[in-house]
């Protein structure tokens, strides 16, 4: 069994939740193109690039535009995102993330963050959590989206371990099959239904320990 170094943490939906910020900022572009989508459909878009995203929300509104629109419009849904996101505080860490970043690198673990979000820095400045990560993997610097394991080998890297060492805590299913293509350990941040494929499921970082990190 390979001892575990170092603990890898998606952003959006494990450590703050702002699903509801992306939402309402995908929906207000979506309707002022004229149509509308549901919160299921927002699911489709957790752990999803920024293009990406918005080329499935023009699929799901039967509507084309061309690549220089298509920035354009992705840059507009960015300026309200990060309107809304530029409020956020440390009450909207999730339950149990800041005690298990801290019970982890008192324990002498290294933490990095792996995001495909370009705003993670600021989202981390807002909440008051930049000196918990060892180092800050995001959208800016990788070029692979998950599932492609990308962001999380150039984790490893930075904190100087070998993906063997390494555990993932995602909440996206491309998040995990990421963790699991780069050698790593996985931990499903939500439903087991969802997210079977991670080594242990849980539902929120509260419920990690490092009994339960060790028996991975
Ligand atoms: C995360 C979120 C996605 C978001 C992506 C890019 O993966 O789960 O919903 O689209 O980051 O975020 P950004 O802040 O760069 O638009
Ligand atoms: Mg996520």
């Amino acid at each position: 069994m390979t001892t575990i170094k170092a603990c890898l943490f998606d952003l959006d939906g494990v450590i703050v939740d702002t699903a509801v910020y992306h939402y309402k900022a995908w929906k207000r572009l979506a309707n002022q193109l004229g149509f509308d989508f549901t919160e299921e459909q927002n699911e489709k878009l957790k752990g999803v690039s920024r293009t990406r995203s918005l080329e499935l929300i023009l699929q799901w509104g039967g509507i084309s535009k061309s690549p220089a629109e298509q920035e354009e419009l992705a840059t507009l849904k960015n300026t309200w995102y990060v309107d809304m996101i530029s409020h956020m505080t440390p009450a909207e860490i999730l339950p149990g993330a800041k005690e298990f970043l801290v019970t982890c690198r008192a324990a002498g673990l290294k933490t990095a963050l792996g995001s495909a979000s370009k705003n993670s820095m600021m989202i981390l400045e807002k909440v008051n959590i930049v000196d918990l990560f060892d180092a800050v993997i995001d959208g800016n610097k990788v070029t692979k989206a998950k599932p492609d394991p990308e962001v999380f080998l150039k984790g490893a890297k930075a904190v100087g371990v070998t993906p063997a060492e390494c555990v993932v805590f995602e909440d996206a299913i491309a998040g995990v099959e990421a963790a699991i293509a780069g050698g790593m350990k996985a931990v499903g941040i939500g439903s087991p239904d969802v997210l079977g494929a991670a080594n242990l499921v849980v539902s929120g970082l509260n419920e990690m320990n490092l009994e339960k990190l060790k028996s991975l």
